[in-house]
C-alpha cells in the first residue's frame, strides 16, 4: 500500500486491479472511496486518490456482519462471564474480516431493560473498533412487568429492530408461549423481527434430569440432554407461532438437520422464516469431542455440536436458502483459568450443567467458511458474500448502508487474497479465549486488509494504526428487509 497526501477526513482510497464480489454478482472494478463511504465503481476511470491499494488478483467484497456475538457477555445467572471484551472482540473480528457484529443484551437483575441496553451500548463504544448493533434479550415479564414499554422505547430511540427470544433456560430467560406470542405481536405491529433461541426447554431439563439421576454428568453428557427433537420441536413451534401472528421470524444457531428441515419446508411454503447456522457446526462434530473427557468442556455449547452425520445436510441447507445466514454465536470462554476472569470453561469438570455454554469463532467465521464452503465446492462466491454479508444486513435493516459494495455504502471493504496459505491457531488469533475449534486447519483464503467506514483496521493482515478502540459506531438499524 502507497500514502501519499495529508490525512484528513475526506481521504480518498482507490482500491485497483480486484475482482468486486456482491450477493448478486461480480465483476472486474476499481473502488473509490471519499471519507467514509464508496463513492465509485468501474474501471479505466482516471482516478486517483490519497492512498492506493493494489488488489489485482484478489477479491474485493463487503465486509463481513457476524449478526450474532456475545462480549464480555454475563452468563448462568450473572455468575460469570465471556472472555472477550468488546476491544479484543472487535479485533478479532477485523482480523478475520468482519466489520460489523451484532451482540445482545440481556437485562441486569438490578436494572430495567432500558437501562442495562444503554450501559452496554455506551461500554461498547468505547471499546469497539468496528461498528456494531445491539440485540435486546425479551426477558420472561417475571423479570421486568413493563418490559414491552421498554421495547418500544429501545426501538425508536436506538433503533433496535430485533429482540431475541429464549425457548430454553427455564425459570432465568425462558419465555412461555403466551409471552412469546405477546412480544411477536408487538414486535410485529412495530416491523421488528423476533429472533429464537428454539430449544425446548423443558424437554432439556427432563432430560438432563435423567441423565443425572443415572450419574451421567460429564461434559460429552450434555448433547444428550440437548437433543435434535428438542431443537426442531422448539423450531416447529415458533414457525407456528409466528405464522399465527402473521410475524417474520428469524431462528439463531441452528444446528441439526431435523430443524433445519423444519425451517426449510415452511420456507418453501412462502413462510417468512430465516435461519442462521454456524461454523462450529458445519465442521466440527461430536466426534471430535466426545474422547475428550473435560476438556470435551471447550466444544459445549447450546444448541450442542452434534453427529458429523448432521453436518452435510446443514451445508446442503445454507447453499439452497433453506438456511440463510452464517454468523458465530462467538461465546468465548478460556479453557485455562486466567487470575482476570470469573470462572472459565473448566469450572465445574466432570458436570456439564454447570459448564460455561459457548464457542469461539468470530474471528475464524470467513476463513473456515471459504475454505469448507467455497474451496470446498459447497458454496459459490455470490452465496458466500450473500450468507456472511448481504443477507444479515438486509434482515437486520442495515440495507444498502452495509452488506454491499455499492456506491453509497459505508467503506466497510475486505481486500480477500483466495491465494494465501494460512494454518489457523488460538496461538496466532487475537480472541482472548486460548483455544480454537478449527486448530490446525489450514486456509487458503485470507482478508489481508480490511476497511472500516473508509479507515484502514488491518493493513497486509497487521493491525493498522487507524484501528483505534473505540472508533467503532453503534449503528441504530432501520426495518428488517425481508425479501
Ligand atoms: O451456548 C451458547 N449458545 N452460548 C451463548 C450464550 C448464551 O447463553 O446465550
Ligand atoms: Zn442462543
Ligand atoms: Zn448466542
Amino acid at each position: 500500500m502507497s500514502e501519499a497526501g495529508a490525512k484528513t477526513p475526506q481521504r480518498t482510497t482507490l482500491i485497483t486491479g480486484g475482482t468486486v464480489v456482491n450477493a448478486e454478482g461480480f465483476v472486474r472494478a476499481d473502488v473509490l472511496v471519499r471519507g467514509e463511504r464508496i463513492v465509485g465503481i468501474g474501471l479505466d476511470q482516471g482516478w486517483s486518490a490519497d492512498r492506493v491499494v493494489d488488489a489485482t488478483g484478489k477479491y474485493v467484497i463487503p465486509g463481513g456482519i457476524d449478526v450474532h456475538t456475545h462480549l464480555e457477555y454475563p452468563i448462568d445467572g450473572f455468575t460469570t462471564r465471556t472472555a472477550d471484551d468488546f476491544a479484543t472482540g472487535s479485533v478479532a473480528a477485523a482480523f478475520g474480516g468482519t466489520t460489523t457484529f451484532i451482540d445482545f443484551v440481556k437485562k441486569r437483575p438490578d436494572a430495567t431493560l432500558y437501562d442495562t441496553f444503554v450501559e452496554r451500548r455506551q461500554i461498547a463504544e468505547s471499546k469497539s473498533i468496528v461498528d456494531f448493533g445491539l440485540h435486546a434479550i425479551v426477558p420472561p415479564l417475571a423479570q421486568q412487568e413493563d418490559v414491552h414499554d421498554d421495547l418500544i422505547r429501545l426501538h425508536a430511540e436506538h433503533g433496535v429492530s430485533s429482540w431475541k427470544f429464549f425457548m430454553a433456560y427455564p425459570g432465568t430467560q425462558m419465555v412461555e408461549d403466551d409471552e412469546l406470542l405477546a412480544g411477536m405481536d408487538l414486535a410485529h405491529q412495530l416491523s421488528v423481527l423476533p429472533m429464537v433461541h428454539a430449544e425446548n426447554g423443558h424437554m432439556i431439563n427432563r432430560a438432563a434430569k435423567q441423565l443425572l439421576d443415572a450419574g451421567l454428568t460429564d461434559e460429552v453428557h450434555h448433547v444428550d440432554a440437548h437433543g435434535h427433537a428438542q431443537e426442531a420441536e422448539a423450531v416447529h413451534r415458533a414457525i407456528i407461532l409466528a405464522q399465527e401472528v402473521g410475524t417474520p421470524l428469524y431462528v439463531v444457531h441452528v444446528s441439526s438437520e431435523r430443524a433445519a428441515a423444519e425451517i426449510a419446508q415452511a420456507r418453501s411454503e412462502g413462510v417468512k422464516v430465516w435461519g442462521e447456522t454456524c461454523p462450529q457446526y458445519l465442521l466440527t462434530a461430536l466426534e471430535d469431542y466426545e474422547e475428550l473427557g473435560e476438556r470435551a468442556a471447550g466444544y459445549i455449547c447450546s444448541p450442542p455440536i452434534r453427529e458429523k452425520s448432521n453436518q452435510a445436510a446443514l451445508w446442503r441447507y445454507l447453499g439452497a436458502d433453506g438456511l440463510s445466514t452464517l454468523a458465530t454465536d462467538h461465546a468465548a470462554f478460556c479453557m485455562e483459568q486466567p487470575d482476570d476472569l470469573p470462572p472459565q470453561k473448566l469450572r465445574s469438570p466432570g458436570y456439564f450443567p454447570k459448564t460455561p455454554n459457548g464457542v469461539p469463532g468470530l474471528e475464524d467465521r470467513l476463513m473456515v467458511a471459504w475454505e469448507a464452503g467455497v474451496v470446498g465446492g459447497l458454496l459459490d462466491l455470490c452465496r458466500f458474500v450473500e450468507i456472511t454479508s448481504a443477507r444479515p444486513a438486509k434482515l437486520f435493516g442495515m440495507y444498502p448502508r452495509k452488506g454491499t459494495i455499492s456506491v453509497g455504502a459505508d467503506a466497510d471493504i475486505v481486500v480477500w487474497d483466495p491465494n494465501s496459505d494460512h494454518v489457523i491457531t488460538a496461538a496466532g488469533g487475537h480472541s482472548r479465549t486460548d483455544y480454537n475449534l478449527y486448530e490446525g486447519m489450514r486456509v487458503t483464503g485470507l482478508p489481508v486488509t480490511v476497511f472500516s467506514r473508509g479507515r484502514a483496521l488491518i493493513v497486509d493482515r497487521e493491525l493498522h494504526e487507524e484501528a483505534r478502540s473505540g472508533r467503532g459506531r453503534y449503528i441504530e438499524r432501520g426495518t428488517p428487509q425481508l425479501y
